[in-house]
């Protein structure tokens, strides 16, 4: 019998309304495109959701004479989580309306049909209801029905978001208790129903005027919207005086004061308490300032990637991706191609992308020069990643032996940690104008304030020289004037290169500028260029590991940690050691940057300018020991990359090695060579500090020599073991065992 078909639905987030509409206000509740899906009924446990929503679909099934539902199917939740923790978008919803979903997909009703979906909202709300004590119900509309909804009473009607209005989610901290919240806040209704009512009066003319808003077709509407925001946050406030529950904590406070600084209107989204905090704003670069600020001045983070009105209850063609490719190394490479091409989708005849010749001499001849022919290196795929809840299969291009499998083993022990948490800075890069004084030119402080005046003008003539960027919501950013010396000035010029890596828009715009800017000054413009620092554009990753995933031959969890922690301050004192650290890390991040067709040199360049940048220079990633004795690795590093352009087009195998990816943009491309970095590092460090380096590589390197010496199929591992065994792994002693192999073999 085949499996039945997965079914998933979304998380949600609310726009306005909390608390309000426990009392019958209207709020706006809008699906995320995180997923809750459900698959294959093999599942060895269920959650108290999970239950409730199966006894509800077997009564409704019954009613209309068909079988009981089948077992009860496997929910992946991973995206709702960061790490260990969930974020608030709504995850028990999404699976109460998943497990309806899968039901009534298996007995062959369409989920599509208005009525059935109208059914499915019902019985997933009284699932959700019963089994979380309660609630609006508005998340269980948002994760059947998608879209962005107003929801009054258990009604929900579909809204359209105003295409002037930018949304953003930051990830305020902690998680919230919202049921605890929910009672406090009864609490106090019950004892001042007076202060109360005044603080959901308000809180439901916020979310009137913030509908009506909503409505309008301008982008003149944003002040409305923003004081009705405003107006949401004072209710806020008085229901937290009245009710003693902390909704919005120092960390929200702080969120919205950068916010309002920038113009932004930002409020919780849910009960408060941590957790989530959305921001609405007329441009989605006033967003990335914002995320810019919060990070760097606060290391608060927004988080990448969410977006809203996403589709509701949906029938999915496969289960979720999977990296645990168990035994993959065991196969041959045709083998491997097949369940690569199984786990990602992609039809196995793309892999043919990576034949010998593949790539065409008349390619290679367009682009670069003199071109006599090509150089081929191994393409490998990476297991076991999970970045952001999510599995990835990492396409890894690189000489050495053992990187790859370190990488890999390395992403299992993150995975039992919950796996990697990745952010980044928006993909800011810099246009560098270098100014050099003339005689005649402005003192240095009015040339730097004439510029300076100027930044409007300045940055809307940066944009006209690439609508196309400025179409996809790229553009220039800021100008920044760095004095280097009494006689000369560097410009920046800050340009959002979206999924361009954006070598060539930075210098076109460098030289588009540098008339202007010495017409300002009347000093001399010199270079005009990217910088490979691109420190505006940095991948942050983070991962957390219990000790005994680290445990290996006769080394305890524990001991492996104080062992990496103290490598990893090794690094942070001796810079050179922190080469070679840092060396390591380059081995993830440079192989998946050649494998996707980016410039290695710029990545290169970019990560060791930033390890020095503080004057010293330092280790990219560092670990240390965090609560209950686990492991925790951090890595900052500029990832100048990107999706379109250059190689990544033009070069079959870094066409095909991006599906593999399956990246959604730069950004996350970006991410995912640094948590190849980081993983690689701890690999690295795992061995360092304890059995050595030597071990492990000398079994890879015995593999490479003795497919090298001839060997196949099964004499393979036999000289490898042999290898091993004679403590002399060498070309000539691998030839001088084969041939022993062999003539062993035909007596
Ligand atoms: C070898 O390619 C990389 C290492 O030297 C990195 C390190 O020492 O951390 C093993």
């Amino acid at each position: 019998m085949s499996a039945p078909q997965p079914v998933s639905a979304p998380g949600k987030a609310l726009l306005i309304g909390e608390y309000a509409v426990l009392e019958g206000a209207t709020a706006v509740v809008t699906a995320v495109d995180v997923r809750a899906i459900a698959h294959t009924s093999d599942a060895v446990s269920t959650s108290p959701v999970t239950r409730a929503a199966r006894s509800h679909i077997a009564g409704y099934l019954a009613a209309r004479g068909h079988a009981s539902p089948g077992s009860a199917p496997l929910i992946d939740t991973s995206a709702f989580t960061i790490g260990p923790r969930k974020i608030g978008l709504g995850s028990s919803a999404a699976v109460a309306a998943a497990v309806v979903g899968f039901h009534l997909q298996e007995a062959g009703f369409d989920l599509h049909d208005p009525e059935i979906r109208a059914d499915a909202l019902a019985l997933a709300r009284s699932a959700h209801a019963e089994a979380q004590g309660g609630g609006s119900g508005a998340d269980v509309a948002a994760a059947v029905l998608g879209g962005t909804l107003c929801y009054t009473d258990g009604r929900a009607s579909a809204i359209d978001s105003p295409t002037w209005l930018h949304t953003a989610f930051i990830d305020a901290g902690a998680p919230a208790v919202t049921s605890h919240f929910v009672a406090l806040v009864r609490a106090a209704a019950a004892a001042a129903p007076a202060a109360y009512n005044d603080a959901i009066a308000r809180l439901r003319a916020a979310s009137q005027r913030f509908i009506a808003a909503l409505a309008e077709p301008s982008g003149a509407a944003f002040a409305a919207l923003a004081a009705a925001v405003t107006l949401h946050n004072d209710g806020l406030r008085a229901l937290q005086a009245l009710s003693g529950a902390p909704l919005l904590t120092p960390t929200i406070d702080l969120i919205l004061h950068e916010a309002h600084a920038l113009g932004i209107a930002a409020k919780p989204s849910g009960a408060g308490g941590g957790d989530l905090v959305v921001a609405f704003a007329p441009a989605g670069a006033d967003l990335d300032r914002l995320a810019d600020r919060l990070r760097r001045r606060h290391g608060v983070e927004a988080l990448n990637g969410l977006s809203i009105a996403a589709a509701g209850l949906r029938a999915e063609s496969r289960p979720p991706r999977c990296s645990r490719l168990a035994g993959l190394f065991r196969l041959d490479i045709a083998g491997r191609r097949a369940a690569v091409a199984e786990a990602t989708a992609l039809p196995l005849a793309d892999f043919n992308a990576l034949d010998p010749g593949a790539f065409a001499l008349e390619q290679a001849e367009h682009m670069i020069e003199n071109v006599i022919g090509t150089l081929a290196l191994p393409l490998a795929v990476a297991t076991n990643f999970r970045i952001n809840g999510l599995d990835l299969l990492i396409p890894m291009c690189v000489e050495e032996a053992s990187v790859v499998a370190a990488a890999s083993n390395a992403a299992k022990m993150v995975r039992a940690g919950g796996g990697f948490i990745a952010s980044a800075d928006p993909p800011w890069m810099i246009a560098q104008i270098q100014l050099c004084r003339r005689a005649e030119g402005r003192p240095i402080d009015d040339a730097v304030r004439a510029i300076l005046a100027e930044e409007p003008a300045l940055r809307r003539l940066a944009d006209s020289a690439h609508p196309r960027l400025v179409a996809r919501g790229g553009g220039a950013r800021e100008l920044e004037v760095r004095p280097l010396a009494a006689d000369m000035l560097a410009v920046h010029v800050v340009v959002d290169c979206r999924d361009a890596m954006g070598a060539n828009l930075l210098n076109t715009i460098a030289e588009l500028l540098a008339p202007r800017l010495a017409a300002l000054t009347g000093w001399t413009a010199g270079l005009r260029i990217l910088s490979n620092l691109a420190d505006r554009r940095r991948a942050h990753v983070r991962c957390r590991i219990p000790p005994e995933a680290l445990a290996s031959d006769g080394w305890r969890g524990a001991e492996v940690v104080d062992g990496i922690v103290s490598a990893s301050r090794f690094a942070e004192l001796d810079p050179y050691r922190a080469a070679t650290h840092n060396k390591g890390i380059m081995n993830g991040v440079d192989a998946v940057i050649l494998a996707t067709g980016n410039d290695w040199r710029a990545m290169e360049a970019g990560a060791h300018a930033y390890a020095a940048e503080s004057g010293r220079y330092r280790p990219l990633a560092t670990w240390s020991r965090g609560e209950g004795g686990w492991l925790e690795g951090v890595i900052a590093l500029p990832a100048a990359v990107g999706l379109v352009g250059g190689a990544t087009h033009v070069h079959p195998a870094a066409r095909l090695a991006l599906q593999i990816l399956g990246p959604r943009s730069a950004v996350e491309l970006g991410q995912a060579a640094a948590a190849v970095g980081l993983a690689s590092n701890l690999a690295a460090l795992r061995a360092l500090a304890t059995e050595g380096i030597q071990r492990g590589h000398m079994s890879l390197h015995a593999r490479t020599l003795a497919v090298g010496a001839g060997a196949s199929g099964d004499e393979i591992d036999l000289l490898v073991h042999r290898l091993i065994a004679s403590h002399e792994i060498k070309h000539e002693r691998a030839l001088a065992l084969l041939q022993e192999i062999r003539a062993e073999a035909s007596l």
